[in-house]
């Protein structure tokens, strides 16, 4: 496909760090880019008189998540040192929540490059199968052991193997900054066309990208921007406690022991406050939210609006809060949301008088 200035348009706001020459060199990559970001920010239902809420509903992405753009960005990012256009002998390593893995998969199935993905036992068998077929190497750790193992696996594969590409989310910077040139940056201008800016931001913690990336775009628009944390109540941001298997809304999470995310742990003094969510309450959100508005959200997207729907009561009905939906849920998720009453989810998650 020839390159022209098209091939990038849908990602403008981060154009400015994308090198053309290796989207020249690798049009599956610019292929994939076209086809990323400039996601839909949307009204959401919230209390009546309270904040309004709208949602960047990041499943309008290629592989149907957030950490498509992270994919991208990472993978941008080794190509760019990476001499010529021939990828053979060349192999990437990455450990995953599950959706990072599905989103390299389809990537790195595109550019022919042969890669290694590491992640629990939680990811969907179908989901599994998938990126076996599209040609990964899916190394499954049981789910048990926490996602800190599931990191410290891929450390030692890489250690062992030092010619192989780690990508490593939790310290790649161009994770961060596609998240404040791309997803941030993108808030502020839709926001902006509608005379408004964040007064609170949202978001889960994984590896702390979205949220800190995004937080520099919407404080640089707004320097009085609240920033707010979700993570599991089974495993809340920089827990003593150790990993555990209990169920947990997705992608996010402590990683035990008082470890602490690192792009997060210098960034606590702009943290306005850490939410944390149980399981069950935020299964009752997807399925309060799909009652109000026909819509499956994921758990991560339930969680987020959850914490955002009960501070709004108790802020003015001008102040704005953006939130991020990270995906559209799993079927084991629609499942387990779909089995509560909705007496039962009134009752888990206190939310009444939504418009
Ligand atoms: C569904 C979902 N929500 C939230 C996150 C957290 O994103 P981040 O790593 O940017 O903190 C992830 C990351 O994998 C995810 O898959």
């Amino acid at each position: 496909m020839p390159l022209t200035n098209d091939v990038v348009s849908k990602i403008r706001p981060v154009d400015s760090f994308i090198d053309q020459d290796v989207l020249r060199r690798f049009p599956a990559l610019a292929r994939y880019g076209r086809d990323l970001g400039d996601t839909p920010l949307i009204n959401v239902p919230g209390p009546k008189g309270g904040a309004r809420l709208f949602a960047k509903c990041e499943w309008d992405n290629p592989s149907g998540s957030v950490k498509d753009r992270t994919a991208f960005a990472m993978v941008h990012d080794l190509l760019a040192q990476l001499p010529g256009d021939d990828l053979s002998g060349h192999k990437v390593l990455e450990y995953s929540g599950g959706n990072l893995a599905i989103a390299l998969s389809l990537l790195c199935q595109g550019l022919g490059l042969e890669n290694t993905l590491v992640f629990g036992s939680y990811v969907p068998d179908e989901s599994v199968k998938k990126m076996r077929v599209q040609g990964s190497d899916a190394v499954i750790i049981d789910k048990d052991l926490g996602f800190w193992e599931v990191v410290q696996h891929a450390v030692r594969l890489s250690d062992a193997n030092p010619d192989w590409h780690f990508l490593h989310q939790h310290e790649n910077d161009a994770n961060l900054r596609m998240h404040e040139m791309g997803t941030g940056a993108e808030i502020v201008t839709d926001l902006a066309a509608l005379g408004l800016t964040a007064d609170s931001w949202v978001a889960s913690i994984g590896t702390g990208g979205t949220l800190i990336g995004v937080q520099r775009a919407l404080a640089a628009a707004n320097p009085a921007l609240q920033t707010f944390a979700t993570t599991p109540a089974e495993l809340p941001y920089g827990t003593e406690a150790p990993a555990n298997g209990l169920p947990k809304f997705d992608g996010s999470g402590g990683l035990g022991c008082g470890r602490k995310q690192p792009f997060v742990a210098p960034e606590e003094s702009r943290i306005t406050g850490h939410v944390t969510l149980g399981f069950e309450e935020t299964m009752a959100a997807m399925r309060l939210f799909r009652e109000l508005t026909g819509e499956w959200i994921g758990s991560s997207a339930a969680a987020n609006w959850l914490a955002a729907s009960r501070m709004a009561s108790d802020q003015d009905a001008d102040r704005v809060t953006v939130m991020v939906f990270p995906s559209k849920p799993s079927a084991g998720e629609i499942e387990k949301a779909s089995a509560y009453s909705l007496d039962e989810v009134k009752k888990l998650t206190g939310l009444k008088e939504l418009v």
